[in-house]
């Protein structure tokens, strides 16, 4: 007989947004984590149960990964989605953020945005009452830091004592991969240089949630530091919506992901990015192709973790019920 699957630690997201990890606590991720795997088990299992659901997603960036999953995933499950282009006028622009979004929330369940700032977040987030989701902000993506959960735990490495070692740039992946180590309990090295490492504000505030949990979360300019992850992580030098800048990419060179540095993270590390990846820049070609990279599960792990949260947030999950069940019952 199938193992029922109990989907009870997120009953209580119902409602809520997120705009960073840390509007999750631990057993929820998990509870993510746990549905995702189900859903992508068995798709047809869950068939029709976004059936009359709509999705606003407003973009005020470039996506590839990001939209094709959130996009497919939601249809998928038997919703619509409706998608705005903001790269060439800004959210705020036209109307007010509240007003944009007083009016979206009458036709949609749910907004989902990337954002050059944060606030146009917290203030969608203040004036609706639809969930609002962090499809990315220049200081957070919860959701590439959700599917690289459900990635690691596919590939046997427990999120409560998870190392993972960041290489590059302080960013916003990385900041929401600190999230993730604060809250699971896991240990993370950050290398970066000293002129970049994450936001200082933001990293007091997740040491103080590490400090609760037992993680430890180490800042370091040496890649020497790697060894002995579980997996190396990186991301472009230069985000979305940043200058173009000669010296930080000067003061990163040595911090690019080289067939070297994994040897000396060790065989049993996974190599991961959130992508897209610059080639030459902050990984080469050997490591990103080679046996012990998973970046394309992490990208198809997108589809199916931010379908597991939308089911929660939007009061949509099943029952606590054997998959096949419902599949029966659809
Ligand atoms: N990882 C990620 O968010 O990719 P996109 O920018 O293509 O959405
Ligand atoms: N740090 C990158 C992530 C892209 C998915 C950026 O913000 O552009």
């Amino acid at each position: 007989m199938a193992r029922t699957t109990d989907f009870s630690p997120l009953e209580g997201l119902k409602g809520r947004s997120i705009l960073r990890l840390t509007d999750l606590s631990a057993a929820e991720i998990r509870g993510v984590v746990t549905l995702a795997r189900a859903l992508k088990a068995d798709y047809a299992a869950f068939r029709g149960v976004l059936a009359q659901r709509a999705l606003a997603m407003l973009f005020e960036k470039p996506s590839l990964r990001t939209r094709v999953s959130f996009e497919i995933g939601f249809q998928k499950l038997g919703g619509c989605v409706s998608f705005l282009d903001h790269r060439n006028e800004r959210i705020g622009a036209r109307e007010t953020i509240a007003d944009y979004g007083r009016n979206l929330e009458r036709w949609a369940d749910g907004i989902v945005a990337r954002v050059f700032s944060h606030e146009t977040l917290t203030s969608l987030r203040a004036a609706c009452s639809a969930p609002i989701v962090n499809a990315l902000s220049e200081i957070a993506h919860p959701c590439q830091a959700l599917a690289d959960a459900q990635t690691l735990v596919e590939h046997g490495v427990a999120l409560e004592s998870c190392h993972l070692a960041w290489l590059g740039d302080g960013n916003n992946v990385c900041l929401s991969l600190m999230e993730l180590t604060a809250l699971m309990g896991g240990r993370m090295t950050v290398v970066t240089p000293a002129s970049h490492r994450p936001c200082t504000t933001l990293t007091a505030e997740i040491q103080a949630i590490a400090a609760k949990t037992g993680a430890r979360i180490t800042l370091t300019d040496d890649p020497a530091a790697v060894a002995g992850a579980d997996a190396v992580y990186t991301d472009a030098w230069i985000s979305m919506g940043q200058q173009e800048c000669p010296e930080k990419v000067a003061s990163l060179r040595n911090l690019s992901v080289t067939p070297e540095l994994m040897q000396i993270a060790g065989p049993r590390a996974k190599f991961m990015h959130c992508r897209p990846a610059h080639r030459g820049e902050e990984v080469v070609d050997p490591v990103i192709d080679g046996p012990q990279s998973v970046v394309f599960d992490q990208a198809e792990n997108r589809m199916h973790a931010q379908n597991a949260l939308l089911l929660a947030l939007l009061g949509a999950l099943p029952a606590s019920a054997n998959p096949r069940t419902l599949a029966m019952q659809a």
